[in-house]
């Protein structure tokens, strides 16, 4: 039972494909004939000893291929709000990866629908509110984002905005401003992974080249006390993952993460769990792991209601 279950969380910080839970993985590969390369929920778990951002994200994609249906993207995102909601989510923004999907024949409606039901489902039964944000892998081409915006176009409905994750070192934001800038105009808001693992240089180019109003991580931003003044000038809300951070070693230990000198700079910081089936940890999870009391705790949580795309009405609701 987490400490904080009672304080009302938001998640902005979250990807769908990675609330895949082995045991699940192994339902859907049964259910759907697909062969995943482990021998058994245990062997898969096995595999969760990550390098860097790489070494996950080779396995994510991998675990991926189970999902292919409507109804698996539904299962998939209902498991994670039923357990979520458990530990208190209120809200959630949940980011998902069409180009995991689509190129291995999966429709994009399929994708977007499944999840889009999911959500549905938790407002009525889990009075858990939230909405959808499409990321494009950055690692891909940057044409094949703009298609993957294209075929959103019958969906913008329920799309709350764009993102861009996968590999960061090598892959900077700025190629992908045509894209974003379409995003806009098509009334969507625009967030971007930056400073996980590629340096600060990453946050200010997200921030001059994609227009966004978030930063996924950011964690590396700290190297730049000019970037830090502008972040917290700005307002500009950072999504952190301390579990994450520990597993793909973006810190050696939980005691040497950047949140308590980010907090102390004033940045507007929220705590996120990112994959939680593969970090070791859901949202009350992280809270527990890394909130030292209920007043920086109450802070992170208001901070992540503050800094969503929620109705002025439901932020009203959560604060
Ligand atoms: N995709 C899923 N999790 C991610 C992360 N932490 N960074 C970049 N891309 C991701
Ligand atoms: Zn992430």
């Amino acid at each position: 039972m987490s400490r904080f279950t009672e304080l009302p969380k938001a998640e902005l910080h979250l990807h769908a494909e990675g609330t895949l839970e082995p045991e699940l993985a192994f339902e859907l590969a049964r259910r759907n004939g697909v062969d995943l390369p482990f021998a058994s929920v245990e062997d898969l778990r096995a595999a969760y000893d990550f390098t860097d951002l790489q070494s996950f994200l080779d396995l994510y994609y991998a675990t991926t291929a189970v999902l292919r249906t409507r109804r698996d993207f539904h299962d998939l995102l209902w498991a994670y709000l039923e357990r979520s909601a458990a530990q208190g989510l209120a809200h959630v923004e949940v980011f998902f990866d069409p180009q995991a999907h689509t190129p291995r024949g999966v429709a994009f409606t399929d994708v977007v629908d499944g999840l889009h039901d999911a959500l549905t489902r938790a407002e009525a039964e889990l009075g858990v509110t939230g909405g959808l944000i499409l990321c494009f892998l950055r690692d891909r081409p940057v044409e094949e984002a703009a298609r993957t915006l294209e075929q959103a176009r019958d969906r913008l409905d329920v799309l709350l905005g764009v993102g861009l994750d996968s590999a960061e070192v090598g892959f900077p934001p700025a190629p992908f401003a045509a894209v974003f800038a379409r995003a806009a105009e098509l009334g969507l808001h625009r967030v971007a992974h930056a400073g996980e693992e590629a340096p600060a240089s990453s946050v200010t180019e997200a921030l001059d080249h994609l227009g966004v109003e978030r930063v996924d991580h950011g964690v590396r931003c700290l190297d730049d006390p000019g970037l830090v003044a502008r972040l917290v000038r700005e307002a500009v809300p950072l999504t952190v993952c301390p579990l994450s951070n520990l597993r793909l070693k973006v810190v050696d230990d939980l005691a040497d993460h950047p949140l308590p000198a980010m907090l102390a700079a004033g940045l507007k910081v929220s705590l996120h769990s990112d994959d939680p089936a593969y970090f070791g940890g859901y949202v009350g999870d992280t809270f527990d792991a890394v909130a030292p009391d209920d007043t920086t705790a109450a802070l992170l949580a208001r901070n992540a209601v503050e800094g969503s795309f929620a109705s002025a009405g439901r932020k009203t609701e959560l604060l």
